[in-house]
């Protein structure tokens, strides 16, 4: 196992470049699926999701190289179905992705049950109901989702609850399906449209991707081409949020800023400064005390449910009383317990958390309890007075690569050790 040992109080400062998004590339992998073809894929992210997803489909019979650090180009070619291999699909969320795609490639998927973060119950019930509406059978047990059918036929899917993989297999089931579908109360994350820009540039008839209502006219094969990924928006707000937590500068490369509207908002409320630079880079810094801010999570384009920890550690520094109420998932403070290790003062009921601004954090060991929770901890750790250990960092790995690289770059004392 390894850990993250971490020398604060820094001040960062400097340029980071982002990667591609996790969440549009654990999609878009499975998505080559539905293509007949040859996919170059661009500004892959490299992290461990994404390298157990090339795994899996291997076992598929899908021919995957790498080409460049960011770039991969998948053959799909000869897809000669067998079932997804079980203990791979445990190993995180995304694998039900691979359901939507090979229903919609060979009428037929069996992937284990999808493992990932522990941030509640994270049923798959609206997918089920998504693929159930374009006329398959789908049974859930035994540690595997199978899901069947003759052939897919386009329909009106009305998602009881906004939800990113339900929005994203549903697009996926649809796009060879015969006829229209059309898909209503779905998410809008930059991911999901993202997604569908991938589809359509391999010849898929998606419209409305980012709004309340998606129209997939179904179409007979998808051919091979070249897509680059989209920016993660997730990893730039983490970056945005530890300029602030350090009281730091850093401009932040690749990025869309657009997609971080919400929080650029939050952080200019908190008394902090946010700075385009242009389209794709932010500039932002921190000179005093942030002022305590209420937060709410919520669907795109509200505040991310993912940047929710990464936002506590600056309000665990902040001037006064912040209250933050997380909307998505049940069980998404572990992380609290970790900073008031390190001296914060913070409350957590259920799925409101009160956090009374202190003067500092101390360096503390700590454990990582969820991907982004791990990213939170680092900045905390960069910018808490002492030593901290962060462990659990697998977690970090599944989601931001080389973190420790980037945070160096911007002047952390940051070492990664084998425990
Ligand atoms: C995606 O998870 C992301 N993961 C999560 O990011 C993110 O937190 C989440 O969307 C919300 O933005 C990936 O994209 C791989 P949901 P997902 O379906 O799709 C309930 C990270 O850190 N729900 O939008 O699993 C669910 O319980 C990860 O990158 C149902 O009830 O999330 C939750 O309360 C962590 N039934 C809410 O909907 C369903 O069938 C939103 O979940 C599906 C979801």
């Amino acid at each position: 196992m390894e850990k993250f040992v971490i020398n604060g109080k820094t001040r960062l400062e400097g340029e980071v470049i982002i990667n591609g998004a996790k969440n549009a590339a654990v999609a878009i992998l499975p998505a080559t699926l539905l293509v007949n073809g040859i996919c170059t894929i661009e500004n892959l992210p490299n992290i461990s999701d994404i390298n157990i997803y090339c795994d899996i489909l291997r076992t598929l019979g899908v021919k995957i190289t790498k080409t460049a650090p960011n770039t991969v180009v998948v053959d799909t070619r000869d897809v000669n179905y067998i079932d997804a291999p079980l203990d791979m699909t445990s190993k995180f969320r995304a694998s039900y992705y691979l359901i939507g795609a090979l229903l919609g490639r060979c009428k037929r998927a069996v992937v284990g049950m999808p493992g990932g973060c522990k941030l509640g119950a994270r049923p798959i019930d609206q997918h089920a109901k998504a693929f159930e509406c374009l006329g398959a059978k789908v049974d859930i047990g035994q540690g595997k989702i199978v899901a069947t059918t003759d052939g897919l036929v386009g329909n009106s899917i009305y998602l009881d609850i906004v939800s990113v993989g339900a929005t994203i297999n549903a697009i996926l089931a649809s796009v060879l399906a015969e006829g229209t579908t059309t898909i209503e109360n779905v998410a809008k994350e930059p991911h999901i449209v993202d997604v569908a820009n991938f589809l359509n540039t391999m010849g898929a008839d998606i419209h409305g991707a980012g709004t309340d209502i998606i129209k997939i006219n179904g179409v007979k094969e998808l051919h091979g081409g070249t897509y680059s990924i989209v920016p993660d928006q997730i990893e730039a707000g983490t970056f945005m949020l530890a300029a602030v937590a350090t009281r730091g500068d850093i401009t932040i490369k690749n990025c869309i800023t657009k997609h971080l509207d919400v929080l650029s908002a939050k952080i200019e409320e908190m008394g902090a400064h946010v700075e385009e630079i242009s389209g794709d880079t932010l500039r932002v810094w921190c000179d005093k005390k942030p002022k305590c801010v209420n937060i709410k999570t919520l669907p795109y384009p509200g505040f991310p449910t993912d940047l929710q920890s990464q936002m506590g550690i600056v309000l665990a520094t902040a001037d006064g009383t912040s209250i933050v109420t997380e909307s998505i998932w049940e069980s998404r403070f572990q992380y609290t317990a970790e900073l008031n290790k390190m001296g914060a003062k913070i409350n957590a009921q259920g799925n409101v958390a009160f956090f009374d601004g202190v003067p500092e954090l101390y360096g503390r060991p700590v454990s990582a309890s969820d991907l982004r929770a791990g990213a939170a901890l680092i900045i905390a750790g960069i910018a808490a007075n002492g030593v901290t250990e962060v462990s659990n960092i697998e977690y970090i790995d599944r989601g931001y690569e080389n973190i420790e690289d980037k945070f160096k770059a911007l002047g952390a004392d940051i070492k990664r050790v084998t425990e």
